[in-house]
C-alpha cells in the first residue's frame, strides 16, 4: 500500500532543500560555467550548472543586466542562483561594444572587429563581469564585479577559451591572448575569475562555513 506523507509535514522550498555549499549558475554558456566551476571549488564551494536562457535586459550597466537576471531566475527556480553578465569595452571606440558584446560577436564577429581597429594605435580594452546572486523568490540580488584590462590583438590567436579571447591580450600576461592560456591561467588574471572570487569569499560568510 502506498504511504503518504502526513498532512502536517510543510513542503519546503526549492532553496531549503540545497546544501549549504551548492549555488547555481543560471546560464546557456557551459564555458562560463567551467571556468567557474573551478574558482568557486577552490573555495570548498560547489557550482552546479542550471541551463536556462535567461532574457537579456536591455541596459548600458553590467550590473543591472545581472541584476535583473538574477531576480529573473530566482523568482522561476526559488533557488540561490547567481546570473553573470560580461562586456567588452574597448577605449578607442568609445567603449563599444559595451553590453552589447554578445551581439556584435554574432553579427561583425572577431574578423569585424579587428577591422574596426585597423591602423588603431591604442587598443587599450577591458572585460567587466557583473555577478549577481540572489537566495531564491523575493530576495535582494547582492552584486560582485571583475574587471580585465589589456589590449585587442592585431589578429586572432589560440584555440582556447571562448567568445572574444582570441583578440584578447591580457595585462600581467605574457603577451598570449586568453585563447592561448589554460583555464586555470585564466581564470587567474580574467574579470570573470575576479568577480567570483569575491563571491566566494562572501558567500563562505554568508553561509558561515569554516572549512
Ligand atoms: P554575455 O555575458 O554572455 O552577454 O557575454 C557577452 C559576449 O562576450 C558574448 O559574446 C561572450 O561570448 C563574450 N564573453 C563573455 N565572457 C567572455 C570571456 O571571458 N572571454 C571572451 N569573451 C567573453
Amino acid at each position: 500500500m502506498a504511504h503518504r506523507l502526513a498532512p502536517s509535514v510543510p513542503a519546503l522550498r526549492p532553496k531549503e532543500l540545497v546544501p549549504p555549499r551548492v549555488v547555481y549558475l543560471v546560464s546557456t554558456n557551459i564555458h562560463k560555467y567551467l571556468e567557474a566551476r573551478e574558482v568557486v571549488a577552490s573555495y570548498n564551494l560547489s557550482l552546479a550548472f542550471l541551463r536556462d536562457d535567461v532574457p537579456e535586459f536591455q541596459h548600458s550597466d553590467v550590473v543591472e543586466i545581472a541584476k535583473w537576471g538574477a531576480r529573473w531566475a530566482a523568482d522561476k527556480w526559488d533557488l540561490p542562483v547567481l546570473v553573470e553578465d560580461t562586456g567588452l569595452f574597448i577605449q578607442a571606440l568609445g567603449g563599444f561594444p559595451g553590453p552589447y558584446a554578445s551581439y556584435v560577436l554574432r553579427t561583425i564577429g572577431l574578423t569585424g572587429v579587428l577591422k574596426l581597429l585597423d591602423g588603431v594605435e591604442d587598443r587599450r580594452a577591458y572585460f567587466k563581469t557583473a555577478l549577481a546572486f540572489c537566495d531564491g523568490r523575493e530576495a535582494e540580488p547582492v552584486v560582485f564585479t571583475g574587471e580585465a584590462w589589456g589590449q585587442i590583438a592585431l589578429e586572432a590567436r589560440g584555440a582556447g577559451g571562448f567568445g572574444y579571447d582570441p583578440i584578447f591580450v591580457p595585462d600581467g600576461g605574457d603577451g598570449r591572448t586568453f585563447a592561448e592560456m589554460s583555464r586555470e591561467e585564466k581564470n587567474a588574471l580574467s574579470h570573470r575569475g575576479k568577480a567570483f572570487r569575491a563571491f566566494s569569499e562572501w558567500f563562505r560568510s554568508y553561509r558561515g562555513l569554516t572549512a
